[in-house]
């Protein structure tokens, strides 16, 4: 396929996985997997954006994830508060906006200091979008929409009729559009509780690579396969790929 024919995916979601095996395969602490995916994760989301995609969504730490030991948890904590606001530093100069979806509570204190950091930084940027989903939980964050939709009905801001799919989409934790591809790397064929409500009708993509060897590459090779794909939505695409 020609490569101005193809369609690009408005909103993609990466579920990053294969860091540690990754890691273990090649005889380097678990960590070490998680310092190469996070590298890489950077890469990937500047080719992202170069291909035309507008709004990227990571899953980088999922609200189970404190199930790990305490020294993998605090590598991955550090890595990010040690470095993100450098990071960040060099999305703003691209007027990317960055955003976090997931709980702050169990977040320790310089982790909390650099999304404030990072969200003020970028706050007004005009262009795209990385949606970090850290300390995420699908589930979890349903529950949160609800409490607060419960709360406004109590205050009278909404009425109980007007909730509807759409009024209950904005008050996920970021008011972003439906995703419309999903990729999970290392060939592992499950959602893991990321983004339950916006996966709807999400194409999906689970190429068997780990992350840290997830290459600009794979990325082009996963917007082929959803360029094979055929959204029918519940609908039937008479033009359609598989008619
Ligand atoms: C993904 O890689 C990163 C996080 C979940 C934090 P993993 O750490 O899950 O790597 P594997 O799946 O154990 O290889
Ligand atoms: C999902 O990966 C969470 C992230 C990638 C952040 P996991 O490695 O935690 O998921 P499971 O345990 O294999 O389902
Ligand atoms: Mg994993």
């Amino acid at each position: 396929m020609d490569e101005e024919n193809l369609i690009i995916p408005k909103h993609v979601g990466i579920i990053v996985d294969g860091n540690g095996r990754w890691a273990t395969r090649k005889g380097l602490s678990r960590s070490m997997g998680h310092k190469a995916g996070f590298e890489n994760l950077k890469k990937i989301c500047d080719y992202a954006f170069t291909k035309g995609i507008e709004v990227l969504s990571l899953y980088v730490f999922s609200t189970e994830n404190f199930k790990r030991s305490e020294e993998e948890v605090s590598f991955i904590m550090d890595l990010f508060a040690k470095n993100f606001r450098k990071d960040a530093i060099k999305f703003n100069k691209k007027n990317i906006k960055i955003v976090f979806s997931g709980r702050r509570e169990q977040l320790r204190k310089d982790v909390i200091d650099t999304i404030d950091y990072v969200t003020e930084l970028t706050k007004n940027n005009t262009g795209n979008i990385i949606n970090f989903c850290f300390n995420y939980g699908g589930q979890t964050e349903i529950v949160d929409a609800t409490k607060k939709i419960i709360d406004d009905v109590n205050k009278g801001i909404i009425n109980k009729d007007d909730i509807n799919v759409e009024t209950f989409s904005k008050y996920l934790y970021q008011d972003l559009p439906q995703l419309d591809f999903l990729i999970r790397t290392s060939g592992e064929y499950r959602v893991s509780n990321f983004m339950l409500w916006q996966l709807s009708y999400a194409e999906m993509y689970f190429p068997l690579v780990c992350f840290p060897d997830f290459s600009k590459k794979d990325f082009d090779e996963a917007i082929l396969k959803y360029n094979k794909r055929d959204r029918r939505f519940g609908g039937i695409n008479y033009e359609g790929k598989n008619n």
